[in-house]
C-alpha cells in the first residue's frame, strides 16, 4: 500500500477498508488526463514563479517518462495505489525525486479528479458526436437511395398509410441529429476548467487560473470553487443525453426485429450481424438488435445511480463521488459500443424492396386516399369514410386489395367511382400527393435530404 496521506495516522488501514477506498481499478482510465493536467499545473506553477523553470522541466519530462513506459507495458499500474493520482505521484518521485514532491502545490486530489474526469467525459462528448455523425451519414446514404421505395407507415403497429424508406428512415435521421446537436449543446455548457478550486476553498497560492484553463483547452476557469469540486452535472447530461441516444437506437432495433422476422421479411440482416441457433437449423437470429435493446435499460440504470448517488451530498467533495466513475464509463462503453455496431448493420443491412410495396399494397393504406377520392366528387367526409369502411370489410372477405376490384363492384359500393379511382388510389399517387412539408412524397423529401445534406457539411 503506498498512500499519500501518512502524516497523520499512525495505525494502519484495515486491508478490506483499503481495497473498499481504492479507485485505482478503474479510475487508472486517467492516465493521460492525470498526465495532461499535472503538466498544465506545473507550467502554470512555473510562470508564476511557485516552482522553478529547472523543476518544471523535470516534472514535465518525468511525467511523458511514465506515461511512455505504461504505454509500452514497462510499468504496470497495480493496486498497491489507491487511485491513479497517488500512482503518478510516487512515480515521478521516485523518477525526478524532489522536485516530484512539488507538483501537487496548490492543488487537491479534489480538483485533480474533477479535472481528469472533465477531460476525459469532454473527449468521450466528443467521440459520441463522431459516431452519431457516422450513424447520419449512414441514414442520409439509405434516404437518397429510396425516395421512392414504398413501404407502409404504421399506427399502433397497423398498417396506416403509405410512406417511403427514405421517410421512415427520415424519422431517425431527425432523431439522431437531435442527439449530436445535443452533444455539442453540453460540450458548450462543460467547458470550464475546475483545476485550482484546491479541496474546497481555492488556495492562498497566486496561482492563475485562467492560464491552466488556457493551456487545457478550456474557455476559462470555473468561478465557484466549492461547486468546481461537487459539480457532476456535465456527467448527468451527458448520461441523459446518452440515455436518449440508447432509446432511439432501442427504437430502432424494435423495427430492424420486426422486419427482419419471418412474417414481415422487409429487411435480411448481414450474416455479420446475426447468429444463427444451437438447435434450430434454420434460424438466423437478430442479436445485435435485440442487445442493442437490451442494453438500453442497462444505460437508463447507470443515469439513475449517478442522480441517486448526487442527490444526498452535501458541499462540497465527498468521496461519494467516486462512485460516478463506473457509471460513466459505463454509460459510455455501452453507448459508444452500440452506436458503432448498429451504425455497421444498418450499413450492410438489405431491404426487400418488393416485400415492403407489396406490404403496402395489401394493407388497405391506400383506405384514406379512396375516401378523399369520394370526398372530392362531392361526398361529405363523414359517409365516404363509412363507404370506404365497407369496401375494405369486402376486401377482406376476398382476399384483395381495393386497387384489385373491378369498376362495376366498386360503383355497387358508389355511383361516385370512376376509372380515374385506380390511379387516385394507387401508392404513388398516394405517397406523391404528401406535399406538405416533412411527408414523404420524394418532392418534398429531396429538399429535406439537401437540408439535412447541409447540415452534415458544415458540422
Ligand atoms: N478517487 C477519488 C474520486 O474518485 C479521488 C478524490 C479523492 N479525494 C479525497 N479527498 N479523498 O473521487
Amino acid at each position: 500500500m503506498a498512500q499519500l496521506w501518512g502524516g497523520r495516522f499512525t495505525g494502519s488501514i484495515n486491508e478490506l477498508a483499503w481495497n473498499f477506498n481504492a479507485s485505482i481499478s478503474f479510475d487508472k482510465r486517467f492516465l493521460e488526463q492525470d498526465v495532461r493536467g499535472s503538466k498544465a499545473h506545473a507550467t502554470m506553477l512555473a510562470k508564476q514563479n511557485i516552482i522553478s523553470e529547472e523543476e518544471k522541466k523535470l516534472i514535465t519530462e518525468g511525467l511523458d517518462s511514465i506515461l511512455e513506459d505504461v504505454k509500452a507495458g514497462k510499468l504496470e499500474i497495480t493496486s498497491k495505489y489507491e487511485d491513479i493520482h497517488s500512482f503518478l505521484e510516487a512515480n515521478l518521485i521516485d523518477r525526478v525525486g524532489d522536485a516530484g514532491k512539488k507538483v501537487h502545490t496548490g492543488r487537491s486530489r479534489n480538483d485533480q479528479v474533477a479535472l481528469d474526469m472533465r477531460l476525459y467525459a469532454r473527449g468521450e462528448v466528443e467521440h459520441m458526436a463522431d459516431l452519431l455523425n457516422n450513424m447520419l451519414v449512414t441514414l442520409l446514404d439509405i434516404m437518397k437511395a429510396n425516395t421512392e421505395t414504398y413501404m407502409p407507415g404504421f399506427t399502433h403497429l397497423q398498417k396506416a398509410q403509405p410512406v417511403t424508406l427514405a421517410h421512415h428512415v427520415g424519422a431517425y435521421f431527425e432523431m439522431f441529429k437531435r442527439d449530436l446537436l445535443r452533444m455539442k449543446d453540453i460540450r458548450e455548457r462543460m467547458n470550464y476548467c475546475p483545476l485550482g478550486a484546491g479541496a474546497l476553498a481555492g488556495t492562498t497560492y497566486p496561482l492563475d487560473r485562467d492560464y491552466t484553463a488556457e493551456l487545457l483547452d478550456f474557455y476559462g476557469p470555473t468561478l465557484n470553487s466549492m461547486d468546481s469540486v461537487s459539480d457532476r452535472d456535465y456527467l448527468i447530461e451527458f448520461l441523459a443525453a446518452l440515455s436518449t441516444v440508447m432509446m432511439h437506437l432501442s427504437r430502432f432495433s424494435e423495427e430492424i426485429i420486426i422486419w427482419n422476422s419471418n412474417e414481415y421479411r422487409f429487411v435480411d440482416i448481414d450474416d455479420a450481424y446475426s447468429t444463427g441457433s444451437s438447435i434450430m437449423p434454420q434460424k438466423k437470429n437478430p442479436d445485435i438488435a435485440e442487445l442493442v435493446r437490451g442494453k438500453t435499460g442497462r444505460v437508463y440504470g447507470d443515469l439513475m445511480s449517478l442522480l441517486t448517488t448526487m442527490k444526498g451530498i452535501p458541499l462540497a467533495y465527498n468521496k461519494d463521488m467516486q462512485e460516478d466513475k463506473e457509471a460513466a464509463f459505463d454509460a459510455i462503453d455501452t453507448a459508444s459500443n452500440c452506436l458503432t455496431l448498429f451504425t455497421d448493420m444498418l450499413r450492410t443491412l438489405k431491404f426487400n424492396k418488393e416485400n415492403m410495396e407489396k406490404s403496402a399494397m395489401m394493407g388497405f393504406t391506400n383506405a384514406t386516399d379512396a375516401a378523399d377520392y369520394l370526398v372530392v366528387k362531392g361526398m361529405p367526409f363523414r359517409d365516404a369514410h363509412s363507404v370506404i369502411g365497407r369496401l375494405v370489410l369486402h376486401c377482406i372477405d376476398k382476399k384483395c386489395a381495393i386497387d384489385d376490384l373491378k369498376i362495376d363492384e366498386l360503383k355497387s359500393f358508389s355511383e361516385l367511382f370512376d376509372e380515374d379511382i385506380y390511379d387516385a388510389i394507387s401508392l404513388e399517387t398516394c405517397v406523391n400527393k404528401r406535399l406538405t412539408v416533412g411527408a414523404p412524397s420524394p418532392v418534398v423529401m429531396k429538399k429535406v435530404i439537401d437540408v439535412n445534406e447541409a447540415f452534415l457539411k458544415e458540422f
